[in-house]
């Protein structure tokens, strides 16, 4: 069934994955992006949004672009990874630290909040935050610490917001993409984009109210936090 669905970070990567395939499948794609001038390539119906996940300022104007619209599906893909390695090696400086933080944590926090009235004119909203293993208590391998604890807030914030979305009939997921080659990933990635972003979408076709709050992989296992 056609369905809107809001993509962030879509300009590259996962994100534009899952706005080619979603628009493939005949869904109506609002991709946003910091940088809609670097997307000229996207077939012409996907429609493109300026969007800076980190400022409250952004999210507010693109809910105010988007007012009166629904939004079936919210996508929050935007992320960053800085500060690889350990302690020895990582260059973890204040400005890492509050990029990670701020992209990766209070990106999605800005983007549910701001876009809830969109969600709340959709018969079957949902909420898809990915996360990453890499956020799990129950993988932590040391080294990567901005990464590992933006992503296991992320997840925390994921089963927050669905409790307090339930009522509304909000379902809110999180999901770990796999290990992708993309720019984020490196071409030492196992998964293919195309097989992770597929495999989302069959995982976002099925969250609901009965499964909110799930942390899943890309093929629907369900991961441990
Ligand atoms: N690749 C993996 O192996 C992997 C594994 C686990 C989880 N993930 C997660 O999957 C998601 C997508 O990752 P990816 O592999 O596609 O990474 P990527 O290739 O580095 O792309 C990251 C995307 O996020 C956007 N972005 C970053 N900061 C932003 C901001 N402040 N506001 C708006 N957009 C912003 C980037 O936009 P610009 O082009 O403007 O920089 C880009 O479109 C991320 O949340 C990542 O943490 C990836």
């Amino acid at each position: 069934m056609s369905q809107t669905i809001l993509i962030t970070g879509a300009g590259r990567g996962l994100g534009r994955e899952l706005a080619l395939q979603s628009h493939a499948r005949g869904d109506r794609v609002l991709a946003t992006m910091r940088a809609p001038e670097r997307a000229a390539d996207l077939p012409p119906e996907i429609e493109i949004y300026r969007l800076e996940v980190t400022k409250s300022e952004s999210t507010a104007a693109l809910a105010s672009e988007l007012k009166g619209e629904a939004v079936d599906l919210l996508v929050c893909n935007a992320g960053v990874f800085p500060g690889r390695g350990g302690l020895r090696e990582a260059n973890c400086s204040e400005l890492d630290w509050f990029a990670g933080l701020m992209t990766n944590v209070a990106g999605p926090y800005f983007t549910v909040r701001d876009l809830l009235p969109n969600l709340q004119l959709s018969q079957h909203p949902r909420v898809a935050i990915i996360a990453s293993v890499m956020g799990s208590n129950q993988n932590a391998a040391g080294g990567s610490y901005i990464y590992r604890a933006s992503k296991a807030a992320a997840i925390n914030l994921a089963r927050n917001l669905a409790v307090e979305l339930a009522p509304l009939g909000i379902a809110v997921g999180a999901y770990h993409p796999g290990w992708v080659r993309t720019d984020m990933g490196t071409e030492a990635a196992p998964v293919d984009v195309n097989h992770s972003a597929t495999g989302l979408l069959e995982r976002f076709a099925e969250l609901s109210v009965e499964t909110t709050g799930a942390f899943e992989d890309y093929l629907g296992n369900p991961v441990a936090f």
